[in-house]
């Protein structure tokens, strides 16, 4: 057989028309969401203040097994995409590992990483529907990044509530957002009344995710003719991202390989549930069986040590309420270098389906994901994003066990985006200024105590 290629891309043709809906294959759906308004099961039509349409209609959709991606959505696609399967053979060499290491690179656009796949679909709904401008919130800044390309490419005005310590941390990131017409607001800020109730409350805070989701909310239910957009957790962000899992299983099948292990960073759980999408529809359905591993720091650790249990999606606690793996909307993490992992819950799909059995979850120090990251871009010379590095730690680590047992295993990680922007982060790692914050049980519990109640249903 010919030598597989260290790059291999399917053609244009081959691009996948169609984005895969792993809830229609699951034995058990997820939960349904919760109005805090009725504190019942939410029907679509509670979701359209927020959403538009079309997206809170694949919100609710768990029986679709495959929906049409729009042509204007596939054309915007085509200029990135198909994104490369690469196969890591100087990590291998260096490794000395019989494993075959495979990783499908996401970071080659200017958001540098896959949150565009989902941002373009989102901007193209909201446009088909007549919205006149969004909100959003952005972590580490690329979200805010891709949903920038996405709406000035479709000419949508948009706000982005940027979380105050990466605003702080990574000017350049604003610089490119503004480029693409994006107004950004560091959060919590005092635009809304959300942000300003949580800086009186706490006036030092270092922002997280969870606030910057308030406030971006609250204005889009204030603002005639205005939706808000989420980058990952919710179920249609999912939806978009299988066309990561859905071209890595197309190349791989050219190639004649199939991953005994796969595995992703998990910060709301978009990427992770994008990529294994294909694979884990296999194990549900009996085809195969490949180990699927979600990736998570130990300084915001919601998978490995979070609860079960409806919560908000937000810390102002406006949003619907989901049955998730969750540290409480209440936790605030330590302000960790990979800004896309630092959110207390997790994709309701990714949480059932760990719950479920069907995955396993780690979580990793960041000093040893820096380590990974760094020993990476000598090997393969891409310089990773801090959140994709979690993968690339865990996958260094299952092939040097592969090296200890002798088990030429299959490994396919998610390798989400490039760090060109995480500099602080790689200068505090090389100047031995990291440190790895791992909360206690104790601080743990304060953010469960913030779980709702919710009469029936939790008590
Ligand atoms: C490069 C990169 N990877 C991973 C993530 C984590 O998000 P998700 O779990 O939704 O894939 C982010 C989020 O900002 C990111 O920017």
């Amino acid at each position: 057989m010919a030598k597989i290629p260290y790059r291999f891309y399917l053609s244009e043709e081959d691009l996948p028309k169609q984005w895969y809906n792993l809830r229609a294959d699951m034995k058990e759906q997820p939960d349904p969401l919760i109005n805090p308004g009725t504190m019942q099961p939410a029907v679509e039509s509670d979701l359209y203040p927020v959403f538009c349409e079309k997206l809170a209609h694949q919100e609710m959709d768990g029986e679709t097994r495959y929906f049409d991606i729009p042509e204007p959505v596939q054309e915007m696609y085509r200029i990135y995409r198909p994104s490369p399967l690469i196969r890591a053979y100087n990590l291998e060499k260096a490794l000395d590992t019989p494993a075959k290491i495979y990783y499908k690179f996401e970071g080659n656009n200017t958001s540098g990483s896959h949150k565009l796949n989902s941002a373009i679909a989102q901007v193209y709904y909201a446009k088909e529907q007549g919205l006149t401008s969004l909100t959003t919130e952005t972590g580490a800044g690329q979200w805010g990044t891709a949903l920038s390309e996405a709406s000035s490419y479709f000419d949508i005005p948009l706000t982005v509530y940027m979380v105050k310590v990466s605003y702080e941390q990574k000017p350049f990131r604003k610089a490119v957002m503004q480029v693409f017409d994006g107004k950004v607001v560091p959060s919590p800020s005092e635009t809304t009344d959300i942000g300003r109730k949580i800086l009186a409350e706490n006036p030092g805070t270092t922002g997280s995710l969870g606030c910057a989701i308030s406030e971006a909310v609250e204005t889009a239910v204030k603002t005639e003719g205005c939706r808000y957009v989420l980058g990952s957790v919710l179920n249609q962000v999912l939806l978009h991202q299988s066309i990561i899992g859905l071209e890595s299983k197309k190349a791989m099948e050219i190639l004649g390989e199939y991953p005994d292990v796969v595995i992703g960073c998990a910060g709301g759980g978009s990427n992770l549930g994008g990529l294994i999408a294909p694979f884990m529809q296999d194990k549900l359905t009996g085809k195969a069986d490949p180990r699927i591993i979600a990736v998570e720091p130990a300084s915001c650790p919601s998978l490995t040590r979070g609860r079960y249990a409806y919560d908000f999606c937000d810390t102002g606690k406006i949003t619907p309420m989901a049955k998730m793996y969750t540290l409480g909307s209440g936790f605030i993490p330590s302000a960790n270098h990979a800004g896309g992992l630092r959110y207390h819950g997790m994709s309701p799909i990714l949480s059932k389906l760990y719950h479920d059995g069907y995955m396993e979850a780690t979580s990793v120090e960041q000093t040893r994901v820096f380590e990974a990251a760094v020993y990476f871009a000598k090997k393969e010379t891409i310089l990773p994003a801090p959140e994709s590095a979690h993968a690339i730690r865990a996958a260094m680590d299952e092939a040097l066990r592969c090296k200890e047992t002798g088990e030429a295993k299959t490994i396919l990680f998610g390798l989400t985006g490039t760090g060109y922007f995480d500099m602080t982060a790689y200068s505090a790692y090389l100047e031995g200024r990291m440190n790895d914050y791992i909360p206690s049980d104790e601080d743990l519990q304060k953010g469960f105590d913030s779980l709702p109640k919710i009469p029936g249903i939790q008590e």
